[in-house]
């Protein structure tokens, strides 16, 4: 067991990635503590990872404000005491062309993907200061952070912003001993990505763009994330690990 006795808070937890990163936290061991928007979702998940014999709580608000943070924080400590790994995974995208992206668009994918992840960090790393915990935080980017794709400026610009905010925090963290990486998934089964896979003229074309010529599964992310979390990752900081089949080493 890579993380026992750990405490594990994962934004975005009750769906997806996020869901998949919680289920194999707590098989490893940890107390996983997972945040989002809707409690019956969140409960659910929380009844899962229960019921697979791990320990779970959840607690519900919104990661871009910072009320929201420090109440979905405080109740993580009032339960356990401490945080040892942040999983910054909350996150939207919503295609659109660059020259039609709305303001509000904009600012929506700025203050969940970016803001939240720096409003959500500062607090958990606040609290590993204060408690001198040696820990992990890891933020969700994506292949997006390190190349462009079309119909996604907003969102590629939230994920290069995570990007270059994991090598801030990680040099200003890294004298106490906490570690700051980014993964960066490529094409990933959830819910976001369905309109695209349940497109049968789009998705063939689009797999040609990944080497290995399938989509990845939240599994896959969760492996690398245990990775980071864990003391197999104990000399990386700043990191952006892809995980992404080989599409951005494709030039065609
Ligand atoms: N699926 C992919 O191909 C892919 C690829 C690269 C990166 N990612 C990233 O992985 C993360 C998870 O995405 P997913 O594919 O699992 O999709 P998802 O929609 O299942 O997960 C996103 C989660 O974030 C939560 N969330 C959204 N806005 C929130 C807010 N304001 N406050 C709190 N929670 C909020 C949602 O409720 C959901 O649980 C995102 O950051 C996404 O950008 C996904």
């Amino acid at each position: 067991m890579r993380l026992k006795g750990k405490v594990a808070l994962i934004t975005g937890g009750s769906t997806g990635i996020g869901k998949s990163i919680a289920l194999r936290f707590a098989q490893e061991g940890a107390r996983v503590a997972i945040t989002g928007r809707d409690r019956g979702m969140l409960q659910e998940t929380v009844e899962e990872i229960v019921a697979a014999g791990g320990e779970a709580i959840c607690t519900d608000g919104d990661v871009q404000h910072k009320a929201d943070v420090r109440r979905m924080v405080d109740d993580v400590l009032a339960k356990w005491g401490t945080i040892d790994v942040l999983v910054n995974n909350a996150g939207i995208c919503k295609p659109a062309a660059f020259l039609d992206i709305e303001e509000e668009e904009w600012d929506r994918h700025m203050a969940i993907n970016l803001k939240g992840t720096f409003l959500s960090g500062q607090a958990v790393a606040r609290e590993m200061v204060r408690k001198g915990v040696k820990g992990s935080i890891i933020n969700m980017s994506s292949v997006n952070g390190l190349a462009a794709e079309g119909d996604q400026a907003h969102y590629n610009a939230t994920k290069g912003g995570v990007n270059l905010l994991t090598m801030s925090m990680a040099i200003e963290l890294a004298p106490i001993g906490i570690r700051v990486n980014a993964l960066c998934p490529g094409f990933i089964e959830t819910r976001l990505t369905k309109p695209l896979i349940d497109n049968p003229a789009a998705i063939g074309p689009y797999l040609k763009t990944i080497p290995m010529g399938r989509v990845g599964l939240p599994d896959e992310i969760a492996d690398s994330a245990l990775f980071l979390a864990s003391g197999d990752s104990r000399y990386m900081t700043g990191h952006c690990l892809v995980v992404d089949g080989g599409q951005l080493i494709k030039l065609s």
